[in-house]
């Protein structure tokens, strides 16, 4: 299945920006002590801030696997729509929402911040906060629109069936 063109948000940053919000990344999973260890800390602040996350937690390892694979691949465009696209696919059973980007996007600030202190730049803030947008976006619009063609089709399916049992009836 793929998602259609206009769904997944682009991720413009300059290379300085990327270098920063990179190497910040690897600086706090340096701090926790692990890939496993800053899954767990980012998930389990999520889940306290939007308890429909606690799924989320359970697959910690995966969550921040996926977030540095898509940090990684932040100066090669392509690759970052695929991974978007793969994240927006795997949300189709959640309703996301534009509310739930902020939340997202301020759990993983002030994760960032506590890690990084003094060296939480700038250009870090600003690109982690793109970065938050166009994935929590990415997310909530592709749900938004598979959810509504789904309302259509059933709504379609029940209105066959009532046309069916008339006719099958006689009324
Ligand atoms: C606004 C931000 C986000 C929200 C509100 C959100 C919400 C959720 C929810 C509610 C689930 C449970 C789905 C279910 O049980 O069917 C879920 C699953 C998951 N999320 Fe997120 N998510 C967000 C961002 C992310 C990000 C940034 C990543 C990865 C980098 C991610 C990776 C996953 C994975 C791997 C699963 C498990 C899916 C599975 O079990 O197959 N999510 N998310």
């Amino acid at each position: 299945m793929e998602v259609p063109n206009g769904l997944l948000s682009k991720i413009e940053l300059d290379e300085f920006t990327i270098k920063e919000v990179q190497n910040g990344f690897k600086t706090i999973e340096k701090r926790l002590g692990g890939a496993k260890e800053a899954g767990e800390q980012l998930l389990s602040k999520l889940k306290v801030a939007m308890p429909k996350t606690a799924p989320m937690l359970k697959r910690s390892s995966t969550v921040w696997s996926l977030w540095m694979d898509l940090i990684g691949s932040l100066d090669d465009p392509m690759i970052v729509q695929k991974r978007l696209e793969y994240l927006a696919l795997r949300h189709m059973n959640t309703e996301v929402i534009p509310a739930d980007v902020d939340a997202f996007k301020s759990v993983m600030m002030e994760m960032c911040a506590a890690k990084l202190g003094g060296l939480m730049s700038a250009e870090f803030q600003f690109g982690v906060a793109q970065i938050c947008t166009a994935v929590g976006l990415s997310l909530a619009n592709t749900f938004a629109h598979f959810a509504s063609r789904l309302k259509l089709l059933q709504s379609t399916w029940k209105a066959i069936h009532v046309d069916q049992n008339v006719k099958a009836k006689g009324y």
